[in-house]
């Protein structure tokens, strides 16, 4: 269905046609003038040129045109030439009982759905998950989720880091340990044990200090590349090994990322593509785009427009190792040959955009993607501490997420229990949902682009914009809802919009007709930061409406059956927009 304020928009375009104006000067805006208008056109301004005219004597021929218009229940002309306007009730009314009834609220999305990967999380396997992660994670499945509802076919990728040096420090450390280990000897030809020599939590003590270790110690480091390479190379029992760290660590992520209701349909790694890089490799050196620099190969990727240098794109190193960027243009050609996608998006730190800078122009430079496919990085910011810098634990380290996910249902839950006597099993139950609403919401709210201050304190309030501002609105609605059922014993479905009684329901309708420009923009940008500032308006205007107006006590019955069917409009914008951004809200709190 047209928008509110493409509907608009129409309308007054006809009023130009109709007074012998250009019709494309009909764009109607919100007004950045409220207390005068709701809504505004400046097309008078931009026509004057065009004909030669005083703005204000078009936007006085517009007016009378407009006059009797069903959209409009208010039109001036006001000097130097705007149109100040004002939406009609019933037209208003009209447009949300359309958005209640239709699919989606009548969000049309994209006109020719595109197959999408979105490539997000990255974790590293055998790597604790750190909060570094969690911004990938969060951003990435909310991206996917609009894409989705926009109706495309989205596929999310993990994109797993399985293939490095993390792997060979492993083996080193476990070979330390345990010598007697079947997997270390080399004339050993039996079956591997099926248990794995190590369990989760060893397992994530054992990267970082063999990490450290191979800091400090040269030979140590030197075993742990060698150990990589006799693993990339397919060493028997090294990858008997690398399957246990991958069984193990891999039911770890899932539970993990589980808990923070993210969830991929590929668990796919660096590993995977390993086998089809040789020969994308020929095919580089076969067409003269590679070419050898220093004993590695390369790629020249500089255009002619760019204004900072573009180093080349680093394929093969001097021993022959693939690096990062071979495997992430390996990865797109296996994408192609699997899924045949128009669109990749990739959700990582924006640190690694010369990468992807690098990447992208390979892949269109070879042919690795077709013609015409969509290549976007969107670039995150750093999560900081309220001292600015990177988010830290209490004593400096890097906070595992797990940790801090349990800090902050550990707040809530006192939070919860503070509020109101509550059955402890069902308080810690809402504590997980607010708390993951506190920690999605405090992210995406902010531009993904940029750092921002992660403030627990701040986030995991009820009151102002945050994620629990939004569901304690959310459960408010739905007690309304229950307690009318109970009452008037009639279903909340069953009742009809009505005209807008006064100024406050009349603002939470304004608000919520923005849906499909909210919609697109977070799509078409890929912003699920504008989600947020819609729900925190929608949320606004209906706590507003709900404290100036006694709704379950109203006893004009076709009044109060408009607003409960607002009510449940309002609901279920909210309820649609928070899943969009990946978490839910409780039955109460
Ligand atoms: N594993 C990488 C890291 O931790 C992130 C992977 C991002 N995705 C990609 N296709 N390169 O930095």
């Amino acid at each position: 269905m047209q928008t509110f304020i493409e509907a608009l928009s129409a309308k007054t375009g006809e009023a130009f046609r109709a007074a012998g104006y250009d019709e494309k000067y009909g764009k109607v805006t919100l007004s950045n003038r409220p207390d005068l208008c709701e809504f505004q056109c400046n097309g008078a301004l931009a026509a004057a040129k065009e004909y030669k005219k005083a703005p204000i004597m078009i936007a006085q021929d517009v007016a009378a045109k407009l006059e009797g218009a069903a959209c409009f229940s208010e039109i001036s002309a006001v000097a130097p030439g705007f149109l100040n306007l004002k939406a009609d009730p019933q037209f208003l009314c009209d447009h949300l009982t359309e958005m209640a009834g239709a699919e989606h609220f009548g969000y049309a999305g994209e006109e020719t759905p595109k197959r999408i990967v979105v490539d997000y999380g990255g974790p590293n396997v055998a790597k604790p998950l750190h909060i570094g992660h969690l911004r990938a994670a969060i951003i990435g499945e909310s991206v996917k989720r609009i894409c989705r509802f926009a109706g495309n076919e989205v596929i999310g990728d993990i994109h797993l880091g399985d293939w490095g040096l993390q792997m060979g420090l492993i083996i080193t450390e476990l070979k330390e340990r345990q010598p007697d280990l079947p997997y270390c000897d080399e004339i050993f030809t039996g079956e591997y044990p099926q248990e794995a020599p190590f369990t989760i939590s060893e397992l994530e003590e054992i990267y970082p200090t063999a990490s450290a270790k191979s800091k400090e110690d040269d030979a140590y480091k030197e075993a742990a590349l060698q150990a990589t390479f006799l693993l990339q190379h397919g060493n028997r029992g090294y990858m008997a090994l690398w399957h246990h760290i991958m069984r193990i660590s891999v039911a770890d992520l899932k539970r993990n990322y589980e808990n923070l209701s993210v969830d991929f349909d590929w668990w796919k790694g660096e590993s995977d593509v390993q086998p089809i890089i040789p020969e994308m490799v020929e095919d580089l050196k076969k067409s003269g785009l590679a070419h050898e620099s220093e004993g590695a190969l390369v790629v020249d990727v500089t255009e002619e427009s760019d204004s900072k240098e573009i180093p080349p794109c680093m394929i093969l190193k001097s021993d022959g190792a693939s690096l990062y960027a071979t495997t992430d243009l390996a990865t797109l050609l296996d994408r192609r040959s699997v899924f045949d996608p128009d669109q990749v998006i990739y959700v990582v730190d924006k640190r690694q955009e010369m990468h992807f800078v690098q990447v992208f122009r390979t892949a269109r430079k070879a042919g690795i993607v077709k013609e015409g496919t969509g290549l976007d990085f969107l670039g995150f910011g750093t999560m900081n501490g309220r001292d600015g810098k990177p988010f830290k634990t209490r004593s400096g380290g890097v906070m595992r997420l797990e940790t801090l996910i349990s800090d902050i249902n550990e707040q809530m839950y006192k939070k919860i229990m503070e509020n109101h006597e509550t059955d402890p099993e069902e308080a810690k139950q809402t504590a997980k949902i607010v708390a993951l609403s506190a920690i999605k919401y405090g992210d995406l709210s902010n531009q993904a682009t940029k750092d921002y201050i992660f403030d627990i304190d701040k986030f995991t309030s009820f009151e102002g914009n945050t994620g629990p501002y939004i569901l304690y609105t959310i459960v408010r609605i739905k007690s309304i809802l229950s307690k009318y059922a109970e009452n008037a014993g009639g279903s909340a479905k069953s009742c009809k919009l009505t005209l807008p009684d006064n100024e406050t329901d009349r603002a939470l309708m304004l608000e919520i007709v923005k849906f499909h420009d909210v919609m697109e923009g977070a799509y078409r940008e890929i912003a699920p930061h504008k989600i947020c500032a819609y729900i925190y308006d929608v949320a606004n205007a209906f706590n507003r409406f709900y404290h100036e107006n006694k709704i379950l006590t109203e006893s004009d019955s076709k009044k109060q059956q408009g607003w409960i069917a607002l009510l449940l409009l309002t609901r279920n914008i909210l309820e649609t927009c928070i899943d969009l951004l990946g978490f839910e809200a409780p039955e109460r709190m």
